[in-house]
């Protein structure tokens, strides 16, 4: 041994030597994880890929093309814990390809092309607990005991359906304890007998072969180590054939597994009568196989001391000729002590009440995916019926009436837990009878549109899930959990008929929220599941779930499945997620305050432009305007007037009564246009004293306290126009009827401030005496 090491040793050193030079050009498989372990399958690898190194502890390389395990493939897998082989094309192993995995646990060789198997292969796996070798090509395991250094192998699958044929004697050698024992043989035509007597305990042995005779002698070495067995395709025709189960009734099996198996009338009876008297066995199952008959059973089952049988599942049987069966009453005295039933999927129509009254241990009873329709349930649950019954699932029937199916069961005083879901009940009465006790019911996927007080009081759990229900309404005080998941319901139930509900499922509804109070007044809620509807993210909504404490910890599939289905800015987005704007927030508040705001700029507009004369600036802008669009007349035009009196209303008596009738009267007359008589009415005033200036000599201004005040804003604008008080023009006249302070002209009329400041004026004198220089004066200043 220590000289293989070392010849190991050197070719490890020479090897790794040589790779980390090809390094670079080599395979290298991409994928490990953080454990070290490395996916390489399906990915059409010929060899074993290089490049590996010593950390790896796992490598998986299943599903390639890889037809040769070569001594320096492995050479770095000294950590490698699990190697999957399977699904390969190995057809030979080299002899020390294996040499450093000392600490492989699980090798799977299965579906290759070993035609041979080697114990060299295994010398040094001391670690190994997992060998599968299934479906391969050899047809024996050896000449010397392939297993014997593998002292901690506990599941082992070996075998073949094609060639493998032959199991002796030594195989086994070397293994004492196995969990799990897999045995494919459907070739297999020989078994030496004592193979497998070496073997203390398999805990589960599954055994795929179909020479019943093969089976007897191999049964006969497991009497006293397999305590489940499983047997998978095989057929017993004849009673004959069944009476090579015989060594069953010794043994300590305490399980049998029948897996697409076919019985005959014949045979069963048999099987039955043997397994009866097996005394250690609790559990029968019989899954996907075939009964070949019509319960005419020729011989009694014969009964010499006590089943210890306790649980019977059938799954998936097929009776051939199930309307024809007969009653089974040949079973009677066999169920007395069975606890627990499993009928499923099988075409079960009826239980004979004669069968039934005979289940007096009965506690379990699972008759789900079958035919019972509500007349047969009335006569299968007579009175008297499985008096201990606890639990009955009678899911995917085809019961129709709720009342009657409550009704036939309602006898029963122990029944506990009632699953009468996936059948067809639609409209439910307001009171139906059930059993007193009752404490959990499922009556999901059942087309109930509304429930009523039919349901029973007394339950504690109940699912109404993948209805029709519009809302739930029902007054159930021990309800502790309770199911509506798929219906239309839009609100949560309300807590005060439920008060002492642990946990709600709710999810795929139409519930569009919930508040914060529907929430808490759940006092003992410990998990509510409400994803998957289609929720309304409002701001109340959203500030209560997301700031909620320990919301996490009650709502079920937080927060993935719970998804906002409007407003629009949110849809698609999770709840927990979800962000809505201060203005989505409070759009009432906020469009309060825009308004508010609006009237507030107006105001303030409005007030600013009355304090700055807005509309004044505005209207002289309009004229000036008007004005710059007007033809500019030439000056050697014809003049109306000697001159345009401009005053104010307040010194028109002045006006009209003195200075009209005195300059209208002179010789000669001077001719004045004065607004009140010459103006063109309908037209607007600014245009007029346009016109009127431009018709006009010399303009004359009659300025008193009150034409500043009230009429001058109208000639402001037109001084730039008409520039009648440049320098040079000397076309108007002031009149100062009485002396006007400077600092009462308002600023905005700078023109007259400025005017004011430069030109002399006539100021009209209080005294008579000098008033006839006054109007000397003017009228010079008229004349010129
Ligand atoms: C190995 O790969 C196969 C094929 O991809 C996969 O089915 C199997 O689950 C993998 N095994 C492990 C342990 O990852
Ligand atoms: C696998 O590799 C072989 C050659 O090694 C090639 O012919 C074949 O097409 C490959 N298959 C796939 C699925 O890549
Ligand atoms: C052997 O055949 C049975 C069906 O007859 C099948 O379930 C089983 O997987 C086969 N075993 C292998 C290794 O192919
Ligand atoms: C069954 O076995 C008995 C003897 O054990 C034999 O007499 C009988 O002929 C057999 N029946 C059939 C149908 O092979
Ligand atoms: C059921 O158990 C009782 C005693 O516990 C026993 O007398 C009776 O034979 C048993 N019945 C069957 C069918 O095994
Ligand atoms: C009843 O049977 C159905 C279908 O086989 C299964 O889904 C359900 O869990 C069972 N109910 C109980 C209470 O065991
Ligand atoms: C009710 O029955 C359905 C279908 O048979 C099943 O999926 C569900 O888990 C059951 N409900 C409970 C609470 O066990």
């Amino acid at each position: 041994m220590p000289n293989q090491l070392w010849k190991g040793w050197v070719i490890y050193m020479v090897i790794t030597a040589y790779l980390s030079e090809e390094k670079a050009t080599t395979q290298v498989c991409p994928s490990c994880d953080a454990t070290h372990f490395c996916d390489c399958s399906s990915m059409n690898m010929s060899t074993i890929p290089s490049g590996l190194t010593t950390d790896i502890t796992g490598l998986n390389l299943s599903y390639n093309s890889i037809k040769y395990v070569r001594e320096t493939d492995l050479l770095v897998g000294v950590n490698l814990r699990v190697l999957l082989l399977q699904f390969n094309q190995i057809w030979t192993i080299d002899k020390e390809s294996f040499i450093f995995l000392g600490k492989l646990e699980h090798l799977d060789l299965s579906n290759n092309k070993l035609t041979h198997l080697s114990p060299i292969w295994f010398r040094h796996l001391f670690s190994l607990q997992h060998l599968n070798i299934q479906g391969n090509l050899y047809t024996t395991l050896g000449e010397n005991p392939l297993f014997s250094n593998l002292k901690n192998l506990r599941y082992l699958h070996l075998g073949n359906n094609n060639s493998f044929s032959a199991i002796w004697k030594q195989d086994f050698d070397g293994i004492t304890v196995l969990e799990q024992l897999v045995i494919d043989g459907q070739r297999l035509r020989q078994y030496e007998s004592g193979s497998l007597t070496t073997v203390n305990s398999i805990n589960h042995i599954i055994i795929n072969i179909n020479d019943v005779q093969v089976l007897s002698v191999m049964l006969e070495d497991l009497i006293n180590s397999a305590i489940c067995v499983e047997l998978r395709n095989i057929a017993f025709n004849t009673a004959n054939e069944s009476s090579l189960l015989e060594p069953m009734s010794r043994s300590v099996m305490e399980k049998l597994v029948l897996k697409n198996v076919l019985f005959t009338d014949a045979s069963v009876i048999r099987v039955l009568n043997i397994l009866v008297h097996a005394e250690q066995l609790l559990e029968l199952e019989l899954d996907n196989s075939i009964l070949q008959g019509m319960g005419h059973w020729p011989e009694p089952i014969k009964i010499k001391r006590k089943s210890p049988m306790e649980v019977v599942t059938i799954q998936r049987l097929t009776i051939e000729k199930f309307y024809l069966f007969s009653d089974l009453s040949s079973l009677k005295n066999l169920v007395g002590n069975i606890t627990k039933i499993t009928v499923v999927n099988t075409k079960v129509f009826l239980v004979p009440c004669s069968i039934s009254k005979h289940f007096s241990s009965l506690l379990y009873l699972d008759l789900s995916e079958n035919l019972l329709a509500d007349p047969n349930l009335e006569h299968s649950s007579c009175k008297g019926a499985w008096p201990l019954l606890q639990t009955f699932n009678l899911s995917q029937n085809t019961l129709g009436d709720l009342q009657m199916t409550g009704q036939s069961l309602s006898h029963l005083k122990h029944l506990t837990h009632l699953d009468i879901s996936q059948n067809n009940f639609g409209e439910i009465p307001e009171s139906c009878q059930w059993p007193e006790n009752l404490k959990y019911l499922n009556i999901s996927g059942t087309q109930i549109p509304k429930l009523t007080t039919c349901i029973p009081q007394t339950l504690e759990v109940l699912d109404v899930s993948s209805n029709n229900l519009n809302d739930f309404r029902l007054k159930l005080p021990r309800l502790k959990e309770l199911y509506v998941a798929k219906n239309k319901l839009k609100t949560l139930p309300d807590a005060p008929f439920i008060p002492n509900l642990v946990a709600l499922r709710i999810s795929r509804n139409k519930l569009t929220s919930f508040s914060k109070e529907e929430f808490g007044s759940f006092r003992k809620m410990e998990t509510l599941d409400a994803g998957d509807n289609n929720f309304i993210c409002s701001c109340e909504f959203l500030s209560f779930i997301q700031y909620q404490e320990g919301i996490a910890n009650v709502l079920a599939n937080w927060p993935e499945n719970y998804i906002c289905d409007s407003p629009s800015p949110v849809r698609g987005q999770q709840v927990k997620a979800a962000r809505l704007s201060l203005f989505e927030c409070h759009r009432t508040l906020a469009v309060s305050l825009i308004c508010i705001l609006v009237v507030l700029v107006i105001l303030l507009i409005v007030i600013l432009g009355y304090k700055l004369h807005v509309i004044w600036y505005m209207k002289m802008t309009w004229a000036w305007l008007q004005a710059k669009r007007k033809p500019k007349k030439s000056h050697n035009h014809d003049f109306c007037y000697d001159a345009f009196v401009s005053y104010s209303e307040r010194d028109s008596e002045w006006v009209e009564n003195l200075m009209v009738q005195e300059l209208e009267n002179a010789i000669p007359p001077f001719k004045l246009c004065l607004h009140k008589r010459d103006f063109v009415p309908g037209k607007w005033i600014i245009d007029n004293i346009i016109d009127s200036i431009e018709k006009s000599h010399k303009t004359l201004f009659v300025l008193s306290e009150h034409f500043v005040q009230s009429e001058w804003c109208k000639y402001e604008l037109e001084f730039s126009h008409f520039r009648l008080f440049d320098e040079h023009n000397d076309a108007a006249i002031l009149i100062l009827l009485e002396p006007i302070q400077e600092q009462t002209i308002p600023k905005r009329f700078c023109k007259l401030r400025k005017i004011m400041n430069t030109k002399t004026y006539l100021e009209w004198p209080l005294d008579e005496g000098q008033q006839q220089i006054f109007w000397f004066n003017l009228k010079i200043a008229l004349k010129y």
